[in-house]
């Protein structure tokens, strides 16, 4: 542990911010200005600030909590957590998926450059 906190780090762009332990990954996204979305300010209700951790930083977060699971159900085992409950025990990397919108943006972009090619 370093004296004045622990780096969480937002990918896949890759921000940072470094908190002390007990702040949650959306407090600590806020400080690294990466976009977590959000919709029910931070109350479990809305499974939009969903962050992805892998495996090996699983205990670099608190337990779920019992909002949290009830909320995620079947993502918690893929890594998923809600990022205004899971709160930082040591340095971690978190990435957040990408926007929905976004992604049917791009796939649609992407499907239209497939077809020019032809
Ligand atoms: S901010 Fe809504 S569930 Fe986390």
């Amino acid at each position: 542990m370093r004296d004045n906190g622990f780096e969480v780090v937002f990918g896949p762009e890759g921000q940072a911010a470094t908190v002390r332990a007990g702040t949650t990954l959306l407090d600590a996204s806020r400080r690294a200005k990466a976009q977590v979305r959000t919709r029910c300010g931070g109350v479990a209700g809305c499974l939009m600030c969903k962050v992805r951790v892998a495996p090996e930083c699983e205990d670099a977060l608190t337990a779920p909590t019992e909002a949290e699971r009830r909320k995620l159900g079947p993502l918690l085992g893929e890594g998923f957590r809600l990022s205004c409950q899971a709160r930082v025990r040591r340095a971690v990397r978190v990435e957040i998926p990408e926007d929905p919108l976004k992604a049917a943006v791009r796939k649609q972009l992407e499907r239209q450059q497939s077809d020019d090619l032809w």
